[in-house]
C-alpha cells in the first residue's frame, strides 16, 4: 500500500473498465448560467475550445435555436462522451479533436473565418482528474502521464527524465509557485535516476522526501507540484496565450470571449489580454465567482474565476466598411458593464 491512499493499480484497463469509464463521464460544469448570460447567446456561431463533458456547448444551443458551436478538445474520452450528450443537436455541433492553441487551423479546416463567440473553461476536467490511469492526481496510484491527449506527446515521466535539476526547479517553481522548488526538483532527479519515478505515488514520495508530509494551510505538500509537471507537460499557458492572442483575431466586432480559470498563472494572463482596450470592451470590470449554492454544492468552483469581454470594434468598422455579424445586430444596444466586485 502507498502513502496516498488507494494504490491498487487501474491499468492497463479492461474492455469493460474502459466502457464504464466513458459511460460516467461526469463533470459539473462551472458557472453555466453566468457564462450564457454574459455571452448574451444569439442566432451565430460559438467556439467552446474546451468541450469537456459539453456542459457549456449544451447551454449554448439550448439557449438559441440559431447557435451553432464548434467543440475543441484534445481528449478524445472526452468528445466520445460530449457527442453522445450532444446528439439531439444535430449539424448545429460540429466536434474537433485538437488543441486550442491551434484554433485557426481547426476553424480554417471546417471553413469558419470568423465566429461570434468563444468560451474556455480551463484545466482539467474531474473525469480526468479522477481517473487514476490518466495519471494526474496524487490522490491513487497511477502511471506518471497527465497528458490530456494520450494520443501524443511527452509523460509527466519523460518530462522529468529529460529536464535537469535546474529545468525542473523552475517548472515547480513558476507553475507551482512551489517555493522549495530546488529540493524537491533534486528528491525527484535522485529517484528518477534510481528507477522510481513511474507512478503518481513514486512522485509524491520524493515530494514528502523533499519536504515531510505536513500539509500547509490544508494543502497536501505534493500540490503544488503535480500542478506544476500538469501544467507543462500540457503546455497549457502557452496553450492559452495562443488561445488569448487568436481569439482577437477570430472573434467577430461584438462578438465576445468569455474564460474561466482556476488559479492565479491563468488569471493573470487573461486580465492582461482582456485589459487591451483596443481591443476588448469589458462585460465583467472585475472577475465573477461562482454563488454561494454553486461553491456549497461543487467544491471545484471555488476557484473559478469569469471574466467576459466582448470584440471592439475595428478599425475599418468604425469607418463603416464592414457590415454586423447576425449577432451584433441582436445585440445592438446593449453594452453592459457589470462590477461585480472581486471576492
Ligand atoms: C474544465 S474541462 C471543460 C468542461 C466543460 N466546460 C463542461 O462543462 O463539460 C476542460 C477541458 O478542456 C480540455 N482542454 C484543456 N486545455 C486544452 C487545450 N489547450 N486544447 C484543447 N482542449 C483543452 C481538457 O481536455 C478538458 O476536457
Amino acid at each position: 500500500m502507498s502513502r496516498v491512499g488507494v494504490a491498487f493499480r487501474l491499468w492497463p484497463r479492461t474492455f469493460e473498465e474502459e466502457e464504464q469509464t466513458m459511460s460516467a463521464f461526469e463533470h459539473r460544469t462551472v458557472m453555466r448560467d453566468e457564462v450564457i448570460e454574459r455571452l448574451d447567446v444569439g442566432a451565430g456561431t460559438y467556439v467552446d475550445a474546451t468541450l469537456g463533458g459539453g456542459g457549456h456547448t449544451e447551454a449554448l444551443l439550448s439557449a438559441h435555436p440559431g447557435a451553432r458551436v464548434i467543440g475543441v478538445d484534445r481528449d478524445p474520452r472526452a468528445l466520445a462522451a460530449a457527442a453522445a450528450r450532444l446528439a439531439p443537436f444535430g449539424a448545429r455541433f460540429t466536434q474537433v479533436h485538437g488543441a486550442f492553441g491551434e484554433l485557426p487551423d481547426h476553424l480554417a479546416a471546417l471553413g469558419v473565418a470568423s465566429v461570434d463567440g468563444v468560451v474556455a473553461d480551463l484545466g482539467v476536467s474531474s473525469p480526468q482528474l479522477d481517473d487514476p490511469a490518466r495519471g494526474m492526481s496524487f490522490r491513487a496510484e497511477g502511471p506518471l502521464d497527465m497528458r490530456m491527449d494520450p494520443t501524443r506527446g511527452e509523460t509527466a515521466a519523460e518530462l522529468i527524465g529529460r529536464l535537469d535539476d535546474d529545468a525542473l526547479a523552475d517548472v515547480l517553481f513558476h507553475y507551482g509557485e512551489e517555493r522549495r522548488s530546488r529540493r524537491i526538483a533534486r528528491c525527484i532527479k535522485r529517484a528518477d535516476a534510481d528507477g522510481q519515478m513511474t507512478t503518481t505515488t513514486e512522485l509524491r514520495r520524493a515530494v514528502i522526501r523533499a519536504v515531510g508530509p505536513a500539509r500547509v494551510g490544508g494543502v497536501d505538500p505534493a500540490t503544488r507540484t503535480f500542478q506544476a509537471i500538469r501544467i507543462a507537460v500540457n503546455r497549457e499557458l502557452d496553450e492559452l496565450e495562443s488561445l488569448l492572442r487568436v481569439a482577437s483575431q477570430l472573434v467577430a466586432p461584438g462578438g465576445a470571449l468569455a474564460v474561466i480559470s482556476f488559479h492565479s498563472l491563468e488569471d493573470r494572463l487573461v486580465k492582461r489580454a482582456l485589459s487591451d482596450k483596443e481591443t476588448w470592451t469589458p462585460v465583467t470590470k472585475k472577475p465573477l465567482v461562482a454563488s454561494d449554492a454553486e461553491q456549497r454544492d461543487n467544491p471545484r468552483s471555488r476557484s473559478a474565476k469569469l471574466r467576459v469581454a466582448r470584440r471592439s470594434q475595428g478599425p475599418s468598422q468604425e469607418q463603416g466598411q464592414a457590415a454586423p455579424t447576425s449577432t451584433m445586430r441582436l445585440r445592438a444596444g446593449r453594452g453592459e458593464v457589470e462590477d461585480e466586485g472581486e471576492r
